[in-house]
């Protein structure tokens, strides 16, 4: 099967964006909303159709996307000798000059193929033959930084050949020069305050800021700043249909949000965490939109009677689990005591210390921070509320 000739007018193909765990329902939106058609939402990744101006636009505007795969074409395979004459036959001088640099990265679930490390090579010798016969020179394989990335995925016997649009992981998006000890990945923060509903119209509020990357994703957000403003570089840049006058184009546009942007505010116990955040912020040309303070969250007083709070604390890896716990305690106590009428929302790797916040969740998600598996836990905070004022008990205050 080849992808390249999918409808009658020649414009339309499918791609895959790859996401993370649990945020297949906000990146299906987002890729919606810039004008693809969703095909099918997949574990990690949305499948979807549209043309070169949603391929560019999805990598440059949606907040939640780690990559695009834009198939090429699907055949069966079942040795290695099937792959490399399926591979060979391909006419690869359509999709790239000789003298570009390639990789090939697979991914393989297969009993007709073991090695996923002997599969890329395969398939490598086989671009770089095809190549040498048809031109007599053989094209240079870059592995850190390839011109073209192939994108590899055999499952049993059926092997899909894509070109990843993306290049490096769009999560990289260029602002960030510092790195906290624990820094978020920036998509699974852009995700995070997407869960939260946060649209600008209410003061946002990370305690726990550490490098800013969750003040950072929601200022950018906010303001419809496209996450790919900061310079970075795409590898469909490098395919031969590349159309810079389009790309210039999308580059230029802004989603723009018709919000009047509520106060960003991040704080930390730590000067040196907001030192690296007053970095990350000022390279993403935020200095006027994101308010930074050293204070531990204990301390923390706020004039706005409302607004999103969302934390990240630590997860107790380098701290001892008395102190991590009552850490976690501290946190509830405070957001009890000092943020009525706020809404709370925290992201944890450690379920037993989330439990000693002794407040009740209104809402879970359940996500992964890299490998470590995370919860995500909303807290409303009602100001006096009527069943507390009827009852003298506070509903905030039931043990889960
Ligand atoms: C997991 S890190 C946050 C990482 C951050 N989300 C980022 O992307 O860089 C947790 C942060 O909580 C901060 N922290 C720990 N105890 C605190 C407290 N009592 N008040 C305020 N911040 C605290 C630490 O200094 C650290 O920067």
């Amino acid at each position: 099967m080849d992808y390249k000739t999918e409808n009658s007018e020649g414009e339309s193909f499918e791609m895959l964006a790859k996401t993370l765990f649990g945020f297949e329902d906000i990146l299906s939106k987002e890729i919606k909303s810039l004008g693809g058609k969703i095909l099918a939402k997949e574990n990690r990744a949305v499948r979807f159709t549209g043309d070169k101006e949603i391929l560019y636009k999805v990598n440059y505007h949606a907040r939640t996307v780690l990559r695009v795969l834009r198939p090429l074409f699907v055949f069966k395979a079942e040795n290695e000798r099937e792959l490399y004459k399926n591979i060979f036959n391909y006419s690869w001088e359509e999709v790239f000059r000789v003298d570009q640099t390639f990789a090939v990265n697979s991914v393989v679930h297969s009993p007709f193929f073991k090695h996923s490390h002997y599969v890329a090579l395969k398939v490598k010798d086989a671009i770089v033959d095809r190549f040498r016969r048809d031109t007599g020179i053989r094209p240079s394989v870059n592995t850190n930084e390839p011109d073209v990335p192939v994108n590899i995925h055999l499952s049993n016997n059926r092997c899909t050949v894509s070109l990843d649009g993306s290049g490096e992981s769009l999560h990289k998006r260029g602002y960030r020069m510092g790195h906290g000890a624990a820094s978020l990945n920036e998509v699974l923060a852009a995700g995070l305050v997407s869960l939260t509903g946060y649209d600008g119209s209410l003061p946002f509020i990370d305690p726990m800021c550490g490098s800013g990357t969750l003040v950072i994703e929601a200022a950018l957000l906010a303001y419809g700043i496209p996450p790919g403003s900061f310079g970075r570089k795409y590898s469909f840049q490098n395919w031969l249909d590349y159309d810079a006058g389009l790309f210039k184009k999308i580059s230029q546009e802004r989603l723009k949000k018709e919000v009047d942007v509520q106060e960003i505010f991040g704080s930390d116990v730590s000067d040196k965490q907001i030192r690296v955040a007053r970095m990350n912020v000022y390279n993403a040309g935020l200095m006027d939109k994101i308010k930074l303070k050293e204070k531990g969250m204990e301390e923390l007083r706020l004039k706005f009677p409302e607004g999103i709070m969302l934390m990240n604390p630590p997860y107790g890896e380098r701290i001892k689990p008395e102190h991590i716990n009552e850490l976690y305690s501290m946190i509830g106590n405070t957001l009890k005591r000092n943020f009525h009428g706020y809404t709370a929302w925290v992201f944890s790797g450690n379920p037993g210390s989330l439990k000693k916040i002794g407040l009740h969740s209104s809402e879970k998600h359940l996500l992964y921070n890299s490998d470590i598996k995370c919860q995500f836990r909303k807290f409303e905070l009602y100001q006096g509320s009527k069943k507390a004022s009827k009852t003298g008990t506070n509903p905030q205050e039931k043990r889960i």
